[in-house]
């Protein structure tokens, strides 16, 4: 599902659903939990977010690629590698990322958070269950997006032998990623979120989230909470 607006489109019900929002809330909350943070609790809008700062959480608020004024954290993966939160429950609420997963998390027999960080792990994760997959891409404001596609596509890739591929849009993902796989950099270097960061001065979370397998972190949502399982 290259956008949640079409979320309504596709059953759900047996269905494991890996939520991706490759740049960056799901390599936040990737990069997080393989730095100890103890859960992350995500959002759909600020105000909820601002309410679980006022009963303690440590708040993580964008909108539009900024940190929404008077919350705790950012939306740079490098924000989490901090010794500080290790343990910490952080409330977190994105502009596309943590919107997927509130939507995802009604009916999905399980919903993952994937990024290009701990793709080996949700593949593991993946090649053992008995239900449907669904990757859902965050997407910008229900616009599909080049890299989320390209997760998508990656996990096509290394699953199409376990699975049978339903859907056309599946099949695209996957070629754009087998054309991509070599030069993941180059490939998104003109899309539009790569833009919007480098036009806010954010250059390095770019190339950090586009590198595979660095965590062997499988995010799981458990109720509205995620750990790592
Ligand atoms: C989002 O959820 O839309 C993103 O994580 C935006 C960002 O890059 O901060």
């Amino acid at each position: 599902c290259l956008t949640p607006d079409l979320l309504h489109l596709h059953t759900i019900d047996n269905t494991i659903v890996v939520v991706t929002d490759i740049f960056r809330a799901t390599s936040c909350m990737v990069t997080g939990l393989a730095y100890g943070v103890g859960s992350i609790t995500p959002v759909a809008t600020v105000e909820e977010c601002f309410e679980l700062q006022q009963k303690g959480y440590i708040a993580a608020a964008e909108r539009n690629a900024m940190k929404v004024e008077g919350f705790d954290l950012d939306n740079s993966p490098f924000s989490y590698m901090d010794e500080d939160l290790v343990g910490a429950n952080i409330a977190m609420t994105t502009t596309n990322g943590t919107l997927s997963i509130t939507k995802a998390k009604t009916s999905a027999v399980k919903v993952l958070v994937g990024a290009f960080l701990n793709l080996g792990a949700i593949v593991n994760h993946l090649k053992s269950q008995p239900y449907d997959v669904l990757v859902l891409c965050a997407g910008w404001k229900g616009r599909v997006n080049l890299e989320d596609t390209l997760f998508a596509g990656a996990l096509v890739d290394a699953l199409k032998d376990e699975y049978i591929i339903g859907e056309d849009s599946a099949l695209m993902a996957m070629r754009a990623y087998q054309q991509a796989q070599n030069d993941l950099l180059g490939y998104v270097a003109n899309s539009s979120h790569v833009r919007r960061l480098q036009r806010l001065g954010i250059h390095k979370d770019i190339a950090y989230c586009l590198q595979r397998d660095l965590y062997d972190v499988v995010p799981v949502l458990r109720g509205s909470t995620l750990v790592n399982m």
